[in-house]
């Protein structure tokens, strides 16, 4: 295919080690676009990093090793202008494990956490697990984006209201929400009262140059008081290494991080940490290019759905994720029917949205257009 840098060309067989993403589809002919990891190698750097780990061959309880706070604080000042102190850094073994730890820290029983739908699953399932209560507000559609419904979030909240979960830039949607957005965010959760915890893990993955505003680093009083996560399991393919971080500017609650998690949290492993701070450090050429392949994927998503009668698919800002309308396509069961053609998305029923489906474009050009091809006969 034109135009592809030969390391995203080809990718190594996924088959047989243990891949959520692969195992679902075995000895089928369904080629799995649903969970959202990469069917690309991490970057050299990484990989170079994580056999010197390897080397050192002793793999004892493992806290922050120097340079894993200070290469996340040089990441987000240099490629999103803000500036941290590393001490506001705690590790935790996974973006959805820091949500976990939020709804226990910042909300008590049956207090309420709001969140933006169509969601990532989790963002509905952790607050009932945590014996808090999720509060669903559903996203508006403009002709080509997802927005905001001020009003239906102005209703949402209530004096049980704790926390506003805020996925930035957002999966499924690819929304990124801009500086103006976040801003009449930070205003609403000051007048209810409310903490505002902002999962940026696709936040180095803007596409088309477009840029990443990191909610805490606005000027006002709440986005001081946000929790922040971050990772860097999207962006370089490390999501099997559990690696991510926390920033939480309240020294009182960052203390309590780790006894919020009942036991029950592990320790980040010493390779994944490795791995991140080379991604952080080493990782941008890749990244850059790895746009770049990201935005040529999206306008061929973009290319097929329109020429589907009945699907449509609002442009992404950020991701790798093309979230596609399918109800006015007369399927009665848009995940079945794919399955049927030969293709696995993530079914939009898990995000609170039936009719949709999420299809993950991180893979060979050729793998995606075979999948699209794969796509528009499901819907023939
Ligand atoms: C918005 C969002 N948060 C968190 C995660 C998972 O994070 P982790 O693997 O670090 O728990 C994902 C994975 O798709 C995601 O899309």
């Amino acid at each position: 295919m034109t135009n592809q840098p030969q390391r995203f060309a080809t990718c190594p067989d996924r088959r047989g080690t243990g891949s959520e993403k692969w195992d679902r589809y075995a000895g089928r002919d369904i080629i799995p676009v649903w969970v959202a990891d990469m069917d690309f190698q991490a970057p050299p750097e990484v990989l170079a990093a994580m056999h010197d780990r390897v080397d050192h061959g002793v793999f004892g309880y493992t806290h922050e090793p120097p340079g894993f706070r200070e290469s996340l604080a040089d990441h987000l000042a240099t490629r999103h202008r803000w500036t941290i102190d590393p001490d506001t850094i705690v590790a935790t073994p996974g973006v959805v494990n820091g949500l976990a730890i939020t709804a226990r820290l910042l909300a008590r029983p049956d207090d309420e956490i709001l969140t933006f739908t169509p969601v990532y699953p989790p963002f509905l399932s952790l607050p009932g697990l945590a014996e808090r209560r999720c509060i669903r507000v559903p996203l508006a559609t403009s002709l080509d984006r997802w927005v905001i419904d001020w009003d239906a979030l102005e209703h949402a909240a209530s004096p049980r209201t704790r926390l506003l979960w805020l996925c930035h830039p957002h999966n499924p949607t690819g929304t990124a929400f801009g500086e103006d957005d976040l801003l009449r965010m930070a205003e609403f959760a000051e007048r209810h009262r409310l903490v505002i915890v902002s999962d940026e893990i696709w936040g180095d993955l803007m596409l088309d140059g477009k840029r990443h505003v990191p909610l805490a680093s606005l000027d006002h009083p709440s986005a001081k008081k946000a929790v922040t996560l971050v990772a860097p399991s999207k962006t370089w393919n490390l999501a099997g290494l559990g690696c991510a971080a926390a920033i939480v500017h309240d020294d009182a609650i960052r203390r309590r991080w780790r006894a919020a998690g009942g036991g029950l949290v592990p320790m980040v492993n010493p390779i994944g940490y490795a791995a991140a701070i080379a991604a952080w450090r080493h990782g941008e050429s890749w990244r850059q290019e790895l746009l770049a392949l990201l935005g040529r994927h999206h306008r061929l998503v973009q290319e097929a759905v329109a020429s589907i009668p009945g699907l449509t698919c609002r442009p992404a800002d950020a991701t790798y994720l093309a979230w596609i309308d399918c109800r006015e396509s007369g399927a009665i069961d848009p995940q079945a029917a794919c399955e049927a053609a030969g293709l696995g998305p993530s079914d939009g029923r898990d995000f609170g949205a039936p009719g949709f489906i999420r299809i993950n474009v991180a893979c060979p050009t050729d793998r995606l257009v075979e999948s699209l091809r794969r796509l528009a006969r499901a819907f023939a």
